[in-house]
Parts: structure tokens; C-alpha cells; sequence
């Protein structure tokens, strides 16, 4: 019989390897949540399970790949008989992919949408009859700013987290009243750990100023704060981007332009850094 306590609250965590998901993990234990730790890399899960103990939390460590369906069913049952419940799910675990569309491999295009979009659908799947039966829940995907506005050279990449966006607020639209709801988060290019960290290092450099970036600790107080006040959806990135953002839904042919003007050129040096090391990958 799994221990339940009535005031002990359960979140699962896609991706809580590295990066934001495991500085979300962090947060999330210092807010008290216990924890379900589930990604590829048993060894990683297993040190952040050592370190997040510490705080007095519990942990599962639930190694899976989001991309299986019968890994991810086991990762969620493991939890439900190990916790026997979950209070909130941080639909997290994603891959970038940055290549100009014509030259993009079609099996990465695949890759692509299974980990980051089909396999945050399958999760809401499964885990929702716990959470109805419950009476409760609330789900938050880690989209991008990349969902909001279709980035050059980013077409698998962007088609994913815009389908995160929509992927919310249908939750919210069928669930609404029955105490389960969901959020979106959208980070723009997030520092301290993560894929945009390893972009820096291979370009040398990092955004152009009117982009912007935001800090993986801000995503993850914006992931709580999201689950704590209903939040549908938040952007998380320094003031240009919103701002960008919200004109182009208003004036399409401006807000493309204005985005065009900040992005294009640093997205080119991704795509064209990614494509060099998958280039030396391959030979
Ligand atoms: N960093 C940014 O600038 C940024 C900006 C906007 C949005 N985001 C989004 O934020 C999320 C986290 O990004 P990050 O920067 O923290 O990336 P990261 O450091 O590369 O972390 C990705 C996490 O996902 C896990 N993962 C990848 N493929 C998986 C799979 N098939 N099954 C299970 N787990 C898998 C990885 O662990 P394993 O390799 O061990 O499986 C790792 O824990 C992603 O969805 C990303 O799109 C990031």
C-alpha cells in the first residue's frame, strides 16, 4: 500500500535531469511538493534525487523515455502505486532542433514532435483518471516563445511548443469545473543550465540584446506560480519579446517584421552551428 498523506503533494517532473526541469525540481521541493523525477539518464535522476532528499522531500526516480508509451504508462503507475497520487504534472522533457526545413531530417522532424508534443498529450492521457478521480490536478507544459511565433529555421521545433499552447488550453476548456486545469509556460532563451547554454558555448555568444533571455531559477518560480494561481499562460523573457509578441497578433505583417529584425540572424548561427555538429557527428 502506497504511504498517502493527507497534506503531502506529488509532482511529476519530465525531463528533471538537467536544465529547467531540474531547477524546477528544486523549487518545487523547496515549496515542498515530493517529487517524481522521470527522464532518460537513470545516473543523473539519481543525483538529483540524492540532492533534493536532503531537503527532506521525497523523490521517485522513474527513468523512461516520454517518447515510448509503455515507459511513460510505467513511469505513471509506478508513481500512482509508489505515491498514490499526483497533485501536479511539469510536462518539461524537450529536444531542439534548429536546421533550415528543406535540409532537416525527416526522422528528427519525427523525434521532434513525439518528445516534445505527442508525448505531453500521452501524459495528460494518463495521468488525467488519477486526477479526476481525485478531484484535482493541474498540468503545466514547458512550451517557448518558439510557439508563439514560428522562428526561422526552427519549423519541427516551433510546430511542437505551438502545439503545447493549444494542447492547454483545451485542458482547460474541457476540465474547467472539475478542479483539474493546466498552464503554459513560455520561455524565451533560458540561461543557467539547458539547451541554450550549450547554444552559447558553441556560437561563443549568446542572443542579440533586443531578444532577450530569461534564467531557468525564473522559469521554475513561474512554473509554481502558474500551478498555484491558475496562471493559463505566461511568457517568461525580458520585456522586448512580449510586447513583439502581442503586436504581431494584432498587426501580423509589423509583428513579423519586428521579429524577423531580432531573431532571424542569431537563429541562422544556430541552425548553422547544429548543422557543423551534426555534420562532425556523422562523420
Ligand atoms: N533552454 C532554453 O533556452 C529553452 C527555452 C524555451 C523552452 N525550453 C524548453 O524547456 C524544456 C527543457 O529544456 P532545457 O533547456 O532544460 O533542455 P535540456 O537541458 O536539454 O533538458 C532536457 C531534459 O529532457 C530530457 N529528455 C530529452 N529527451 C527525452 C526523452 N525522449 N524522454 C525523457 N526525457 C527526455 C533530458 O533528459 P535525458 O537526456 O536524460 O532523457 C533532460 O532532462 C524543453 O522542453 C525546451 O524545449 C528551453
Amino acid at each position: 500500500m502506497p504511504y498517502i498523506s493527507n497534506t503531502e503533494r506529488w509532482a511529476l517532473i519530465t525531463g528533471a535531469s538537467t536544465g529547467i526541469g531540474a531547477e524546477t525540481a528544486r523549487h518545487l521541493a523547496r515549496a515542498g511538493y515530493s517529487l517524481g523525477l522521470l527522464a532518460r539518464s537513470r545516473d543523473r535522476l539519481e543525483e538529483m534525487s540524492r540532492e533534493l532528499s536532503a531537503t527532506g522531500i521525497r523523490t521517485l526516480v522513474l527513468p523512461a523515455d516520454v517518447a515510448d508509451t509503455s515507459q511513460l504508462r510505467g513511469a505513471v503507475e509506478t508513481m500512482m502505486a509508489e505515491a498514490g497520487r499526483i497533485d501536479l504534472v511539469v510536462s518539461n522533457a524537450g529536444i531542439e532542433t534548429y536546421c533550415p526545413l528543406h535540409e532537416l531530417d525527416i526522422e528528427q522532424i519525427h523525434q521532434t514532435i513525439n518528445v516534445n508534443l505527442t508525448a505531453a498529450i500521452v501524459l495528460c492521457r494518463l495521468v488525467l483518471p488519477h486526477m479526476r478521480a481525485a478531484g484535482s490536478g493541474h498540468i503545466v507544459a514547458i512550451s517557448s516563445t518558439a510557439g508563439k511565433f514560428g522562428p526561422a529555421y526552427g519549423a519541427a521545433y516551433g510546430a511542437s511548443k505551438a502545439g503545447l499552447l493549444s494542447l492547454v488550453r483545451t485542458l482547460r476548456a474541457e476540465y474547467h469545473g472539475e478542479g483539474i486545469s493546466a498552464s503554459c509556460v513560455c520561455p524565451g532563451f533560458t540561461s543557467e543550465g539547458g539547451m541554450y547554454e550549450r547554444m552559447k558555448a558553441d556560437l561563443g555568444h549568446g542572443t542579440p540584446k533586443a531578444m532577450g533571455s530569461t534564467t531557468a531559477k525564473e522559469v521554475a518560480r513561474q512554473v509554481l506560480r502558474c500551478a498555484e494561481r491558475d496562471v493559463p499562460e505566461v511568457i517568461v523573457n525580458r520585456p522586448p519579446v512580449r510586447p513583439a509578441i502581442v503586436l504581431a497578433e494584432m498587426f501580423p505583417r509589423l509583428g513579423e517584421w519586428l521579429i524577423r529584425r531580432t531573431s532571424r540572424k542569431f537563429l541562422k548561427q544556430v541552425a548553422r552551428s547544429s548543422s557543423r555538429k551534426h555534420l562532425r557527428r556523422a562523420a
